[in-house]
């Protein structure tokens, strides 16, 4: 019998810089789903890939002195070492530069011109000669060019359009008569009120750069990015190719992950697409939320917010990251990503809970029956609870992993890891362990404690691909008590299976130290200016006013200032703030000097629990602005010391 089918994809990624931990965490995503299906028999086809066309790459590449190709060559590779790194089973890996991807979109693009959906047209825009750059009403600032600054003109340029307001009946049909389309439901009545709003023809090409897919039938036009883009996930099964075989095997998709910014495209232009090339739609189109990083950059001094994948990967090992990004943040909802929170998941639940249960069961099995339990067991009507849990495991991950809430499947995992845990201070086998006659019963609780942990290593593995196998090597289990089947039965570990303690699976980290030691590694602030600014989804989380008015900020006058001993980065300062003075550490020795501030008045947070940084209580911070070399302090005139600043 052939096997059901199952295709999933990650929104392809623009190479215009290096991959960060917002990338990996769709990525992240769909291998846990894909990982989860094929172990649940499916015939999985996995796409990720690169979107590699389009202005910003070419200026990028110009400003190397390099070609466009030689750009997206060295970052794609980038993509491609990480997802290796991450563990990401990906079936195939897309590149809008190879060429098959390039032949298919000519074709896609002239069959749609053939069919009257895309007709040439007149692009209107406001236009900036030296820039060669079209810019809308909204973009310009204050009526001028926003790049250069210099005036703008209204100018015609010729245009290819799709017919994209033909299709607003149609999508808001398809939205109604597939409910499941667009999740969350959320977005989904967001697209609605979009197409509502009114359609309009879409322009598919343009003549201003030529980093794009050439149109065959007038070579001037290169095809409009999100064209060639979406066309990615038919094109990467061979529509269009010679060979179009996994295109008749898997497509429809099953469902497209991307972030909710780019929900739009897909749930609007690529259904119109395909409905314009006759083909069928995706099943589904998920937008999951983006992650937050707390001050908005990508790395934070004052935080101590690591969040370059490669250095967390090498610093708590890929599950770790791979736990945190899929248990912390709801599918769909935005999630704060900050290396606290990152620590203290490992420390709880990877080290605590889970490794816990395994060391604790392996050195009892050890200690009590030489690694070998007896065949000879005991029950009690305490296990039933127990094992109705496990047995019950399987049926909540399918049904989560089923509507993607992969971190609704970590917490029905843990709830069984702490039943079992609960289970060994109830059971109290070190008691049964001194009592001769108690022999058997004592063989059943590490028994029973052994079937739970070959349970969670299998539900565990699509999430934790190098812990699981771990697991199983302690337990002793083989590839037949391991499969998707076993899950779902007891009494599968043999009698005669020998149980060997093993290294601790995630070892405690020292949160305190290790903060301080992230501020360490964090790169010098030149290269932290190089980088080009945080893109769309690296934003700071909006906050209402409510929430600002819980920062309480002063105006304080420096009065003495002295290096922290044994820092080279702290100074501390005395502050009047207008009420009893306090004393404030800040990291900025290395542009300022006890002489630079003192007498001067700057902003302080008044209202910030106090920290002990080097030994000294810091009462709170000041403020200073990141700019380019480093860090510039906000100074104050004419306003005295302890006035409220809002
Ligand atoms: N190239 C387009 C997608 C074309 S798909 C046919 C694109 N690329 S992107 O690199 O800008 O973004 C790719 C995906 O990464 C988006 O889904 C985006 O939401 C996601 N993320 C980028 N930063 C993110 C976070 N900080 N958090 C979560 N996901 C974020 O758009």
């Amino acid at each position: 019998m052939e096997k059901k089918t199952f295709y999933i994809t990650t929104p392809i990624y623009y190479p215009s810089g290096k991959p960060h931990i917002g990338h990996c965490y769709c990525t992240l995503a769909c291998d846990a789903i894909a990982r989860y299906k094929r172990m649940q028999g499916y015939d999985v086809m996995f796409l990720t890939g690169t979107d590699e066309h389009g202005q910003k790459i070419e200026l990028n590449a110009e400003k190397e002195g390099i070609t466009p190709k030689q750009y997206v060559d060295r970052v794609a590779k980038q993509f491609q070492d990480l997802w290796k790194l991450l563990n990401i089973s990906n079936d195939k890996f897309i590149r809008t530069t190879d060429d098959y991807h390039v032949a298919a979109v000519q074709k896609i693009f002239k069959e749609l011109y053939d069919r009257g959906d895309i007709y040439k047209g007149e692009y209107k825009g406001w236009y900036c000669t030296p820039c060669e750059s079209f810019w809308t009403e909204t973009q310009l600032k204050d009526g001028k060019c926003p790049d250069c600054g210099r005036e703008v003109k209204m100018a015609n340029e010729e245009a290819y359009f799709f017919r994209l307001s033909k299709y607003a009946d149609r999508l808001l049909k398809l939205y109604e008569d597939q409910p499941d389309f667009i999740q969350p439901e959320s977005r989904k009545n967001e697209m609605i009120s979009f197409i509502k709003q009114g359609l309009e023809d879409l322009c598919v090409s343009r003549t201003s750069f030529s980093w794009g897919i050439p149109v065959t039938f007038d070579p001037k036009h290169v095809v409009y990015v999100w064209v060639d883009a979406l066309t990615n996930y038919i094109t990467a099964l061979g529509y269009g190719s010679d060979d179009d075989s996994l295109y008749r095997k898997f497509w429809p998709a099953d469902v497209h992950f991307v972030g909710k910014e780019i929900v739009r495209f897909h749930t609007i232009i690529w259904p119109a697409m395909l409905m314009a090339l006759d083909l069928p739609l995706p099943k589904q189109v998920y937008g999951h939320g983006w992650l937050l990083f707390g001050d908005g950059s990508k790395m934070s001094k004052s935080k101590g917010n690591v969040v370059d994948p490669l250095i967390l990967c090498n610093r708590y090992g890929v599950d770790a990251v791979r736990y945190f990004l899929l248990r912390e943040i709801p599918f769909g909802a935005d999630g704060l990503f900050t290396n606290e929170a990152l620590i203290n998941r490992i420390n709880s639940d990877l080290a605590n809970d889970l490794g816990n249960l395994l060391s604790r069961t392996t050195a009892m099995v050890q200690k009590y029956f030489g690694g070998k339990i007896p065949a000879q067991r005991e029950s009690a009507p305490i296990d039933d609870e127990l094992i109705s849990m496990a047995l019950d495991l399987r049926r909540k991950c399918d049904e989560a992993v089923d509507s993607y809430q992969f971190s609704v499947a970590l917490t029905e995992i843990w709830k069984l890891i702490a039943r079992a845990n609960k289970y060994i201070d109830e059971t109290a086998p070190w008691v049964l362990g001194k009592d001769e006659t108690k022999q058997a019963r004592l063989a059943a609780v590490l028994y029973n404690l052994c079937e739970v942990l070959r349970i969670v290593s299998i539900l565990l593995k699509p999430f934790l691909p190098d812990t699981a196998p771990k697991i199983q090597q302690q337990i002793g289990a083989g590839a037949d008590v391991l499969t998707y089947e076993a899950a779902a039965k007891w009494n599968l570990l043999p009698a005669d299976t020998t149980i060997v303690k093993g290294d601790a699976l995630f070892p405690r980290i020292d949160v305190a130290k290790e903060i301080e030691e992230l501020n360490r590694l964090i790169p010098n602030p030149a290269e932290k200016a190089a980088e080009k600014p945080a893109e769309k989804p690296e934003g700071v989380a909006q906050i209402g006013i409510d929430d600002f008015a819980k920062v309480d900020l002063r105006a304080a006058v420096v009065k003495a200032c002295e290096p922290v001993k044994g820092s080279k980065k702290l100074l501390k300062l005395t502050l009047d703030d207008g009420m009893n003075g306090r004393t404030v550490v800040s990291g900025i020795s290395q542009w300022y000097k006890p002489e630079d501030l003192i007498g001067r008045t700057v902003v302080l947070v008044s209202n910030l629990k106090p920290a002990k940084l080097c030994g000294v209580e810091s009462q709170g911070m000041i403020l200073a602005a990141d700019v380019g070399e480093g860090a510039k302090v906000i100074f104050l005139e004419g306003v005295p010391a302890g006035s409220k600043i809002r």
